[in-house]
């Protein structure tokens, strides 16, 4: 069980929830949870549950911690401003690409301005090219100057229009790239009794795509959001290395809760300080008397009024703790969230609870 503050105490597992300059209070974990079993894991994917899976990688990841390291100078250096192609020419990666994925070239992109740099490679067998234009893009969280999170994104072909369904043997070479930056990512796909809790969750031998390599900076994270893909079920997200804390719901419980909140007395004074526009109340709380429009205004690109409420209303976040959807994640721990449709997906948010970037792993979870 998480237990959430509105400000500092004298509990020393304290974590400050601020991302990209709105504090949202503070958490602490009173126990630990317990490692559910495979038959409540199962349950709980079919009815739409994040599930956590504390410490299930503790041991695995302590044999990557080499590879940890790495990445995190990776990391730190790209920070600094040290381009990606040149670190990724030189040891240990030059000999964990060569020969299969030869580095082409490197782009700095001008229409993304959240894009740092974005590296393509190609896939040979036998000095034969098998597959081109396999990539992987490092890019910013936000565009917050003191918030330094970023990621990995490992895919092919054209961005945002790549059907990573319709390719299975590029999505496996982008998925074998991401093996040769970040080996550690084996923690989790050759991991025993995760493959098997897997297997029998999703009834099939499970496959791991679209990976994301995340750094989550102190004032950063990500807003709250969904992954819904197709062919794709859910997503595997394991820490590495520091801790996250999370808020992770299916949308007609997030509904609910939107509902619920706005029901209360005190969420009156709290809606005025996130928006102070009256008119602005006013639309999101007609939009709550409605499901049908709520849903669709909150599925819509642009949805700054509830927003305001799941981002940046420390009594809205301390609701959603209240009811049990927080969880602190530590080197070790999983958290799975399907993502089975756009009306059932689980909705989550991320906040960095450390001094430093962590990392993690976030793998989409399909049937082999
Ligand atoms: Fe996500």
């Amino acid at each position: 069980m998480i237990q959430w503050f509105s400000r500092s105490n004298d509990d020393p597992t304290r974590k400050e929830l601020t991302r990209r300059g709105f504090e949202l209070g503070w958490i602490s974990e009173q126990t630990r949870p317990d490692m559910p079993d495979a038959k409540t894991i199962k349950a709980k994917w079919s009815g739409d549950e994040a599930i956590m899976l504390p410490g299930i990688l503790t041991t695995a990841i302590a044999q990557y911690a080499a590879e940890i390291t790495h990445a995190h100078q990776l990391m730190e250096k790209t920070l600094n401003g040290d381009e990606i192609a040149a670190q990724l020419e030189a040891e240990p990666y030059a000999s964990r690409l060569a020969p299969k994925f030869p580095l082409i070239s490197s782009v700095f992109e001008e229409h993304d301005e959240q894009c740092i740099e974005k590296l393509f490679f190609d896939a040979e067998k036998n000095h034969e090219v098998i597959a081109e234009d396999l990539w992987c893009k490092a890019s910013w969280l936000s565009f917050h100057d003191d918030d330094a999170s970023m990621r990995f994104r490992f895919s092919f072909g054209m961005e945002g229009y790549e059907d990573v369904a319709a390719d299975p043997a590029r999505q496996n070479l982008a998925s074998e790239l991401t093996d040769a930056i970040f080996p550690e990512s084996a923690a989790i796909t050759e991991h025993p009794s995760l493959n098997q809790l897997l297997e029998n969750m999703i009834g099939s031998k499970p496959a791991y795509t679209e990976r994301i390599i995340y750094f989550n900076a102190p004032n950063g994270g990500a807003q709250m959001h969904h992954d819904v893909e197709r062919g794709h079920l859910g997503v595997v997200f394991a820490q590495m290395h520091g801790s996250t804390g999370w808020l992770a719901l299916a949308k007609p419980k997030l509904m609910d809760e939107i509902q619920a909140f706005l029901a209360l007395q005190e969420s009156e004074a709290a809606l005025i300080k996130v928006l102070p526009d009256i008119d602005a109340q006013h639309a999101l709380r007609e939009l709550a008397k409605d499901r049908n429009k709520l849903s669709k205004h909150i599925d819509a690109f642009d949805h700054e009024l509830s927003e305001a409420l799941m981002d940046r209303c420390p009594e809205f976040i301390q609701h959603l703790f209240a009811q049990g959807y927080g969880h602190i994640l530590k080197p070790g721990d999983v958290l799975l969230m399907p993502q089975r449709d756009i009306k059932n997906c689980v909705w989550h948010t991320v906040f960095c609870l450390d001094d430093e970037p962590g990392e993690a792993l976030s793998f989409a979870l399909r049937t082999r």
